[in-house]
């Protein structure tokens, strides 16, 4: 760890565009302040690139405060790179050291493809959730108060801790058979432990599983990366609950 400015040798994808073949460039940054987060990293590097009339690196980003789960890019070969329960915004210099080679790519999937360097289309996770990871309620002013229905301290946790879910999409990156289960179990797992998704339980696990399967990602076979490297710790327990739910509503469809 480097409480020093450092220089930077950067690898990074450049890709013009979803059908041209992209390769690793090689940049060399200075100054980079341990303090800096990883991508106002990025944004010197491009400041510096603009100035020189070159192509900034497009990369994705909106809150830069893991909450929208845009910043979706693998450093040195891990999802958000090297800290454990962090977005790559929420990732410092300071887990760097002076001199060292960073490797910078999009998300690899079929379903993620390239839109432009660093920048992944996942649209396909939309889809999944307009399948139904939703729920229906009637919203005319006759709504029961959520706080009146009493629901058990462990369910609601349980429920929270799936909620908290951003829909980055390193858990398909990092699974050799680019699953997307742990993504689709947590928003499975968040509606399933509570009573305002009830009513719908079956036909959402059956459609949003049936969509996942169209986008064309693979089926988990317990490797675990996934959970490993997802920045919001959701546990593996979400795919289990997902098949049991999924085989459920396939013995017993009627809710
Ligand atoms: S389960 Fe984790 S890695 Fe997968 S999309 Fe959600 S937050 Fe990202
Ligand atoms: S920019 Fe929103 S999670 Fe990183």
């Amino acid at each position: 760890m480097s409480s020093e400015n450092m220089t930077l040798k950067l690898k990074i994808w450049r890709q013009k565009d979803s059908f041209e073949a992209g390769k690793m460039v090689d940049y060399t940054i200075t100054g980079v302040s341990p303090d800096m987060s990883f991508l106002e990293m990025i944004d010197v590097l491009n400041d510096d690139l603009i100035r020189k009339g070159d192509d900034p690196v497009a990369f994705d980003h909106d809150c830069r405060e893991g909450i929208c789960g845009m910043c979706s890019m693998f450093i040195n070969g891990e999802a958000h790179g090297p800290n454990r329960g962090v977005t790559t915004c929420q990732l410092h210099m300071r887990s760097f050291n002076d001199g060292d080679t960073i490797y910078i790519e999009p998300w690899r999937s079929q379903g993620f493809p390239v839109i432009k360097d660093l920048m992944v289309d996942r649209g396909a996770f939309d889809r999944i959730i307009q399948a139904g990871g939703f729920i229906s309620v009637n919203t005319s002013g006759r709504t029961l108060d959520a706080n009146a229905i009493p629901i058990a301290k462990e369910d609601a946790d349980t429920a929270f801790d799936a909620a908290t879910c951003i829909g980055c999409g390193a858990c398909v990156a990092t699974c050799p058979n680019s699953s997307a289960m742990l993504f689709v179990g947590a928003k499975v797992s968040q509606f399933a432990l509570l009573p305002q998704g009830h009513p719908e339980r079956k036909e959402r696990v059956v459609n949003m599983v049936k969509q996942m399967d169209e986008e064309g990602f693979g089926n988990c076979s317990n490797i675990g990366a996934c959970e490993v490297q997802c920045p919001k710790n959701i546990s593996i327990e979400v795919i289990a609950r997902m098949n049991r739910e999924y085989f459920g509503a396939l013995v017993k469809p009627e809710n």
